[in-house]
């Protein structure tokens, strides 16, 4: 981070800005918004400046700069077209450590102006450091549409009932949790339709009359790997909990994405390496739960899906344990879409199975007749370490040495590697390109279009990756 974005309180602080033109006015204007004392050093004035002046605004200093100007004050800002000026305003103010700003001239920024997007006092700020202002101003425009105005008076009426609130929840967490169900409730377009008595009356009997905090727990899917295959609803969730219980599968960008106080717990889980005992994941949800925390039980993929949700939920459920579950997108439907491989197609595969290569210790043999079916693509979760076993079952019920395979390891991650071949090499494949977990079998003649359809499917949808999908024959 080359710039640490903090909110400084200039009420009545010292500030100068040296330059006499437009330039600097700006800067005086945007100073003047937070009531900073304003000092311009310059030969000449523009009318406006002088107008501001003459209304007491701001103090004019009709002289060529000098490097006492700075002395005393909080921010700097050269403002001037000479560049020798402008030097010299940046060497005194740095040798006396005070924060200057050289427009137009971003080495010489020890601090910058953001775009802002300004719902008083929701002030957020947005820069580029310099590198990219363009993009942004569109990132401002963006968030000006989906930010409503009633925001601000919202934020206003939540500082009126501060000190009430802090009196009645001893704890952060029961205030936090008092806060998001008022930001739940219609308190919030009370605000909006401008019912500002009626929202008033509305908090103080939430307040009065608070419901017991209730804990409740978020099955949430995460998906493959890819932070954009997020849905909404999940990173909202992410962003109230208190807790986050989650697995290995669960990629770092995802996790930077929860809330930043939230408390962390890895409950591990890898095929044959189950750091936490499932048993004990159930019983801790619970656990966090009855003490009235917000648990978001975060997975990778979908929860529903070879993700042991049904077996958590089915504890929550005997314990009376409210509970949420918001689907993900499932590690099929992302390796699918990311490697150009249609899991369905008219021509090749009128059905798809979802199959599982690693069962419980006492599991079921699968069913190989069907599976080996042909016309129908299976997409196999957990099969690298049996994968010798499941070429070998596929074959000896039938289905043709020939049929098209490819392995996709961490799928629509920026290190997705797809593994193209026939079901005769499956496991050959595997060795040889040494395919980590995650990955996933797809068996069928769908994987043939891969060569096909790889590239079209990158740039049209794996456009936030740095670099392009990489290939292995
Ligand atoms: C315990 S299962 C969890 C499946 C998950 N609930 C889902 O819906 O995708 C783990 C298996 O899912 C597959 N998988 C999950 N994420 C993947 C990814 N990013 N790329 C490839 N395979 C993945 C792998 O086969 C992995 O061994």
């Amino acid at each position: 981070m080359q710039y640490l974005p903090i909110f400084t309180k200039l009420d009545d602080r010292p500030v100068l800005v040296v330059g006499g033109g437009d330039v600097a006015l700006r800067k005086c204007q945007a100073f003047l918004k937070a009531r900073a004392q304003v000092t311009v050093v310059a030969p000449e004035f523009c009318t406006e400046l002088t107008e501001l002046a003459a209304q007491e605004k701001l103090t004019l200093v009709k002289e060529y700069f000098d490097t006492h100007h700075v002395l005393g004050m909080m921010l700097v800002i050269a403002a001037t077209d000479n560049e020798t000026v402008n030097q010299a305003v940046f060497d005194a103010a740095n040798a006396q450590n005070i924060f200057v700003n050289v427009v137009d001239d971003q080495p010489k920024c020890g601090f910058i102006f953001p775009s802002i997007v300004d719902r008083d006092p929701i002030t957020i700020a947005i820069s580029s450091a310099g590198t990219a202002p363009v993009l942004a101003r569109r990132i401002r425009e963006k968030l000006e549409t989906v930010i409503p105005h009633h925001t601000g008076k919202l934020a206003r009426l939540a500082g009126d009932f501060r000190d009430q609130v802090k009196a009645r929840f001893k704890s952060f967490s029961d205030r936090r949790q008092f806060w998001e169900r008022v930001f739940d409730s219609s308190v919030v377009s009370k605000v909006q339709t401008g019912d500002e008595q009626g929202a008033q009356q509305q908090l103080t009997e939430m307040l009065t009359q608070p419901s017991k905090l209730e804990g409740e727990v978020y099955v949430v899917g995460a998906g493959p790997g890819d932070p954009e295959l997020l849905t909404i609803k999940a990173l909202q969730l992410m962003q109230q909990a208190d807790v986050v219980v989650y697995d290995y599968l669960v990629s770092d960008e995802i996790m930077d994405l929860v809330r930043r106080d939230a408390d962390l717990v890895c409950v591990g889980k890898r095929a044959g390496n189950h750091s936490v005992k499932q048993e004990d994941t159930n019983q801790m949800l619970v656990n966090f739960a009855k003490q009235g925390k917000k648990v978001c039980r975060i997975k990778g993929g979908d929860p529903f899906i070879y993700g042991r949700g049904g077996e958590e939920v089915q504890v929550l459920a005997q314990h009376g344990v409210k509970y949420q579950i918001v689907p993900g997108i499932t590690a099929a439907a992302g390796c699918s879409a990311y490697s150009g491989i249609p899991l369905t197609h008219r021509d090749h595969a009128q059905a798809i199975q979802f199959v599982t290569g690693h069962c419980k210790k006492d599991g079921q043999e699968l069913d190989w007749r069907g599976l080996a079916q042909p016309n129908q693509t299976l997409a196999v979760y957990m099969g690298v370490i049996k994968s010798p076993h499941i070429q070998a079952k596929l074959l000896e019920h039938g289905r043709a040495p020939e049929t098209p395979i490819a392995i996709v390891e961490n799928g629509t991650r920026q290190s997705q590697r797809v593994v193209r071949g026939t079901l005769s090499e499956l496991a050959e494949k595997i060795e040889q390109h040494d395919i980590q977990s995650p990955a996933l079998l797809i068996i069928g003649e769908v994987a043939a279009l891969h060569e096909e359809l790889a590239w079209f499917g990158q740039s049209e949808q794996v456009s936030s990756f740095a670099q392009p999908i990489t290939q292995v024959a």
